[in-house]
Order: structure tokens, then sequence, then C-alpha cells
């Protein structure tokens, strides 16, 4: 991983080599650098376009949405005597707790839009097809974790509009046919609505929907890495109407996994 060339003043080698000294270290110990270049830097089919960054985009709201939830978390008391309040106090009295507030609570919608923008441009491309339909099944579930989490950030903010918009999803959620009863019983933890429910709906928002989530994006990209990005329809290759180019020795074959073979193929996957 060190640099040296000829045409580099001495002087630039060194602090090059002692730059990258750190990633050296932790290269020789661990692959780590190694496994990040595999995971960033690979052949995309040529006429990848905008449409394909919603994905990478959805994963950037996420991100934000997990910064900025575990800041609210240092001051938010999931307690019904206490959650307005202390509510109020990010918003009014904590340094930009307005602006951390406003970035998760805006950037809940901005996440399930991307989310829905990204299924379309998957949906659109046929991307969902053979051999990336279990990438579909896992991003199904993303989308109802990702919901699931509106749901239950929505009741936090404790004030008669969360209290009541988490009413009306109980009830629904109660006329499911067969499981709706349980999920509504076990959503609100007691006879009504109360503390039971705040406490559940926290843990849920904050521990596990998220950490669920997480698991299935790091599953989700794994897939998306292992057999690449489609190209759109009216791509000619797509059509079949361009050879694709075998894998070459210096790929190490991964370029089959950019192109995956038809089922039979020559490759035969
Ligand atoms: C947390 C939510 C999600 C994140 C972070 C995410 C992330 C990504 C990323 C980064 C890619 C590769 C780049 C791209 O195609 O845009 C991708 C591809 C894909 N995603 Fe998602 N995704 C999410 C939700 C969904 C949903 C809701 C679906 C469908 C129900 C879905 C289905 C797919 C499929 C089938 C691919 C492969 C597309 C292809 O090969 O061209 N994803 N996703």
């Amino acid at each position: 991983m060190a640099v040296s060339s000829s045409r580099k003043s001495p002087r630039r080698a060194q602090v090059e080599a002692a730059a990258l000294y750190p990633l050296d270290w932790l290269e020789e110990r661990s692959g780590l650098v190694g496994g990040l270049k595999y995971f960033l830097f690979r052949k995309v089919p040529r006429d990848t376009s905008w449409a394909q960054t919603l994905g990478s985009a959805t994963l950037t709201a996420f991100l934000v949405q997990a910064i900025t939830g575990v800041i609210l978390a240092f001051y938010y008391k999931p307690d019904p005597d206490k959650a307005y309040e202390s509510i109020q106090i990010i918003t009014n009295e904590l340094t930009l707790g307005w602006l951390v507030r406003g970035m998760h609570r805006w950037g809940a919608s901005v996440f399930i839009i991307l989310m829905f923008l990204h299924m379309a441009r998957v949906f659109l491309f046929g991307a969902y097809k053979y051999p990336r339909e279990l990438n579909w099944i896992i991003g199904v579930l993303l989308l109802a974790l990702g919901m699931g989490e509106g749901f239950t950030g929505y009741l936090l903010p404790w004030d008669q509009t969360a209290y009541w918009a988490t009413v009306v999803g109980i009830n629904i959620n109660g006329t499911a046919p067969f499981l709706g009863p349980f999920i509504a019983q076990f959503l609100q933890g007691g006879a009504s609505i109360g503390a039971d429910t705040l406490s559940k709906f926290y843990s849920l928002h904050m521990l596990v929907l998220p950490g669920a989530i997480g698991g299935l994006i790091g599953l989700h990209l794994y897939l998306v890495m292992r057999l690449g990005v489609t190209s759109p329809p009216w791509s000619p290759e797509a059509a079949g109407r361009e050879r694709v180019e075998p894998a070459t020795p210096s790929s190490n074959g991964r370029s089959g996994l950019v192109h995956p073979s038809r089922r039979g193929g020559p490759n035969g996957e």
C-alpha cells in the first residue's frame, strides 16, 4: 500500500508513506482496508444512471435518522409525565436541538419517500427478477420495518396528535384477520394507551426496528455486491443484443457478478 514513485520528491513520498502507515498497519492485521476497497470500487454496467443512486440515497437517509436519533435519545424521556416536556426542552432550550429534532422528524418522511422511489426504480427496471428475487423480499421487509419506525416514532412526542394517531393505528392493526387482535394487544401493552405503550414503542423504535433494519441492509448490500446492479430495460445489454464480456483473469472473475449469466448459461449459474 505504501506509495513510492520516481516522479515524487522524497519529501512528498515520505509524507505519503507516513499518512498511509495507519492504513497499512490496519490492513496487515485485519484485511479491513482491502475488504472496504472490494466493497466500494466495483464494476457497474456502462449505462448506470442517477436512477441507481436511489438505494444509496435511502441508505444515507437511514444513517441520518440513526445519528440524529441517538442524539435525541440522550435527552428524551420515555415517561408519560416527562416525554412532552423533554421534547419541548430539546426543541426550545438545547443548543441546535430544534435542528436535530427537525432533521429527525422531516428525515423520517424523506426516508420513506426515498424507499418508495427506490422500490419504483427496481420495479420499473425489472430488477426484482432472477437472480434478485431474494433482494426484493429483503426490500419488502425493509419497507415494512421502515413504516414500523414511522408508526412507533409518531407516539413519542406524547401530544394530542401523537396519542390519537396511535389510537387509530392500533385499532386499524386490530382489524387485521387472525393476528390483528394479538398485534393490537401487544402494541397497546395494557387496557389503554399509557406508560406501558410508550416504553414498548420507544424500545421498538430505538432498538428492535433499527437493529433489524441495519442487519437487513447489510444483507441487502451483500446481495447487491454479489449480483451487481441491473441495466435499464432499454439498454441493449439488458435486451441481450450485446455480448456480455466474459470474466477476465484480471477481474478475478468478478465481472460475472456484475453481469450474472443467464440460468443454464455458459457459466452455469
Ligand atoms: C432501508 C431501505 C433500503 C436501502 C438502504 C436500500 C439500499 C439499496 C442499494 C444501495 C442498492 C444498490 C443501488 C441501487 O440499486 O439503488 C439497492 C438495490 C436493490 N434494492 Fe434496495 N434498499 C432499500 C429498500 C428496498 C426496497 C423497499 C426494495 C423493494 C421492495 C428494494 C429492492 C432492491 C433490489 C431488488 C435491488 C437490486 C437492484 C438492481 O440489481 O438493480 N430495496 N438497495
